[in-house]
């Protein structure tokens, strides 16, 4: 399965903090925004991950990522030169994804909680059909809104609807099947001018074929489109790290523990970070050969 993130738009809420630099690489506390998506694209198994962002920002995810080889993975870049849509990524990669399954992040999105890992590698070896994740929040219409019936199937998904017709917000996290660039070819932009991500989850859901995965109450998923959101998500991350003496979305530690990379070349990551971070993926490589959190949750 091929992985996208989509890590463009201007990001002018958080001007001047995002002025010269892509939102999207802004620290949440310990480690840039896109340590968090990538980290869930590697726990459903993906390893061929593209970055979609704007031309002016290109250089600077190369240089905080690389090719991925470092840590067993592969990354490209690709641009968007103007926000045409979250749906506009599948025309972008089409030749990318290559008539193969995909998932797409949105570069913003954080996700945390337990349980996360293994629904991500059943979600990831799905070959038919689209998944999205619902999630219950106090502000449904700023959201693609989920509907369900009795049985809970999803029945209807809306954008930023006025009335919602449910609390359970589309998550930006997505998994389609390898029909996914030729069902976005046939979108219209919006009324905002946008290609919308729900017209494409509701070509799938026509098609009965979207499935909608409930992430529950005990699970985190972050916002940090706004200051106020973004020192929040840094805040949470922080309490949590502090609290159980592991990272969240280390993604050195999480290529090594999804077998991506040897425990020397780990070793050799951890050399180029002379603070915390570098101390921090010593210890873990010191607690595993001490047969100490063996079974650590990523
Ligand atoms: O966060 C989940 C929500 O994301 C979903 O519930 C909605 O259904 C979905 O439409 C989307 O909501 P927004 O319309 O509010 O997303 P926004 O325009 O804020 O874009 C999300 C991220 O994607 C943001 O970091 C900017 C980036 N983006 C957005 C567009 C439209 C791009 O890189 N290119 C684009 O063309």
């Amino acid at each position: 399965m091929k992985g996208i993130i989509l890590a463009g738009g201007a990001g002018s809420r958080l001007y001047p903090a995002s002025l010269p630099i892509s939102k999207i690489l802004l620290p949440v506390y310990d480690k840039p925004m896109i340590y968090y998506p990538i980290t869930t694209l590697l726990l459903a198994g993906i390893r061929d991950i593209l970055i979609i962002t704007n031309a002016s920002d290109i250089q600077n995810f190369e240089k905080v990522l690389g090719s991925g080889e470092q840590i067993g993975v592969k990354f490209s870049y690709m641009v968007q030169d103007v926000p045409r849509g979250i749906a506009d990524s599948f025309l972008i990669a089409e030749k990318f994804i290559n008539n193969e399954p995909c998932a797409l992040i949105l570069g913003d999105n954080i996700f945390h909680g337990f349980g996360f890992s293994s629904m991500l590698k059943r979600v990831g070896q799905k070959t038919q059909g689209a998944t999205v994740f619902g999630y219950a929040v106090n502000d449904p219409h700023r959201f693609g809104v989920v509907e369900f019936d009795e049985n809970n199937r999803a029945i209807s998904i809306e954008e930023k609807p006025k009335n919602p017709r449910s609390n359970y917000a589309v998550t930006g996290l997505y998994f389609y099947d390898k029909n996914v660039a030729e069902y976005a070819k046939t979108l219209k932009p919006s009324q905002r001018g946008e290609l919308e991500i729900t017209d494409l989850n509701n070509i799938y859901l026509k098609n009965k074929q979207l499935d909608v995965e409930i992430l529950g109450r005990g699970f985190a998923w972050l916002d940090t489109g706004t200051f106020e959101s973004l020192l929040q998500a840094g805040n949470f991350i922080k309490s949590m790290e502090v609290n159980t003496g592991m990272k969240i979305a280390c993604i050195e530690e999480v290529a090594w523990r999804m077998g991506y990379i040897s425990t020397l070349e780990l070793s050799d990551l951890a050399k180029k970070y002379n603070n915390g971070y570098g101390e921090y993926i010593e210890k873990i490589i010191q607690a595993n050969a001490n047969k100490l959190n063996r079974n650590a949750v990523v």
